[in-house]
């Protein structure tokens, strides 16, 4: 039973490591919450459910607070694009593209 179980929590675990959904944001965290929306709609189909990648680069795990020390960088980036990455100020607003940096920042 115990290796059953053992086996059972490994295929869990490795389902969630392959970035098949986005995590959730703190429920009182409107702007976490809002900015979790705006990455499913726009970022998730290049850089994966859970930011792990895909088309674009990885972007989870702490990687873009440390490719951009100050969050106003990381703002500018997906405001203006880059090669493949397309811009967004023309798509969002200044408080979605805010929202989103925070959301990958702080939760992916
Ligand atoms: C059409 C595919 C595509 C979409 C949609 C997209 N990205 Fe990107 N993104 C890329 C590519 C490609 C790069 C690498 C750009 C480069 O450095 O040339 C990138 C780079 C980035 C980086 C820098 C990471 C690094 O390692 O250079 C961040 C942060 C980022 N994207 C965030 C976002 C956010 C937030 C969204 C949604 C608002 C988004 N992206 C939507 C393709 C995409």
């Amino acid at each position: 039973m115990k290796t059953i179980a053992g086996m059972v929590l490994g295929v869990l675990v490795a389902g969630a490591c392959s970035g098949s959904s986005t995590p959730a944001a703190p429920a009182d965290d409107p702007g976490l919450v809002a900015g979790r929306d705006v990455f499913v709609r726009n970022c998730a189909s290049c850089h994966g459910s859970a930011g792990g990648g895909g088309r674009g680069p990885k972007i989870s795990e702490g990687r873009t607070a440390d490719l951009f020390p100050a969050i106003e960088d990381q703002i500018l980036f997906v405001a203006e694009g880059k090669g493949g990455m397309p811009a967004f100020s023309g798509r969002l607003s200044a408080e979605e593209i805010e929202d989103v940096v925070r959301f990958v920042r702080e939760v992916l």
